[in-house]
């Protein structure tokens, strides 16, 4: 697991880009793995502001979101399938049909998590998977004691992530959906590279057990100790809590510039 702790969001966005951007231009066909949550939002600026400038296309390019909540209607801005469109879809150059998310409204839900997990694999599986950090360690929407080997199912949310996600329902926890289907733990695994944002002190604490705690399901993001290649950019109030923060510095600091993320 890499370490990157940079001065803001603007720098990780920077970095982030750099990768995906790399990936793209040694394979246009790549897939790439979306999250929503506030936390990727400078990696989408920097991506639309590298397409706008001509630097970058996802033409060729698909997208899998991580999550979605179950029931939202179709038309509800929250709805992860708008929020991705909103902040990095509708501002690059995807083709039409080409990113995809899970099936919040199915009838059928089991069905439709057997599905998308079926389409992640016949895209080829996910090349780079951006992912936020919930504060209580939960990745995509997978809470604490999800089983390590999970894969695409519905989930309750915690009280906490509902509370924490309440700001986009007008602050009101009532209006936040109380179930969502996610990636399991095992779905997100199999990205050939997870890069992995936080910032701020709240999650200074879920950040210091995925890089240094023990890896258990009350933690879920710690699996990610499992994974050959993740990147974890942190601002420093991420990285509030991390024992060898100055190590981790020092590494990068160090790092040949021929020595990609
Ligand atoms: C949400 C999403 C996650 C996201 C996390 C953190 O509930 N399901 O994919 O990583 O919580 O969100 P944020 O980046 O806004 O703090």
């Amino acid at each position: 697991m890499e370490v990157v702790i940079l001065p803001d969001a603007a720098a990780i966005g920077s970095v982030s880009a750099d990768a995906i951007g790399a990936l793209l231009g040694r394979k246009p066909t790549a897939v790439l793995g979306l999250a929503t949550g506030s936390s990727p939002l400078a990696i989408y600026d920097e991506l639309a502001a590298r397409y706008d400038r001509g630097l970058i296309s996802f033409q060729q390019a698909r997208g899998f979101t991580l999550d979605e909540y179950v029931g939202l209607p179709a038309g509800h801005p929250e709805r992860y399938r708008n929020v991705i469109d909103t902040v990095f879809v509708s501002r690059v150059d995807f083709a039409p049909g080409a990113v995809r998310g899970p099936d919040g409204l199915a009838a059928d839900i089991p069905a439709a998590c057997a599905e998308y997990e079926e389409a992640i694999r016949q895209a080829g599986g996910v090349d780079v998977q951006i992912l936020g950090i919930g504060t209580d360690g939960h990745i995509a929407f997978n809470e604490p004691g999800s089983s390590l080997a999970s894969r695409p199912r519905i989930k309750t949310l915690t009280r906490q992530t509902r509370v924490d996600n309440a700001r986009f329902f007008d602050g009101n926890i009532e209006l936040v959906p109380t179930h969502c289907l996610t990636q399991g733990l095992g779905t997100i695994m199999a990205a050939r590279h997870v890069l992995l944002v936080a910032t701020g002190r709240s999650k200074a604490e879920a950040v210091h057990q995925l890089v240094e705690g023990p890896v258990s399901a009350l933690w879920p993001a710690t699996i990610l100790q499992h994974h050959p290649h993740v990147t974890v950019l942190l601002d420093d109030g991420a990285a509030h809590r991390l024992q060898l923060a100055d190590y981790y510095r020092e590494t990068y600091r160090s790092k040949p510039a021929w020595q990609a993320i």
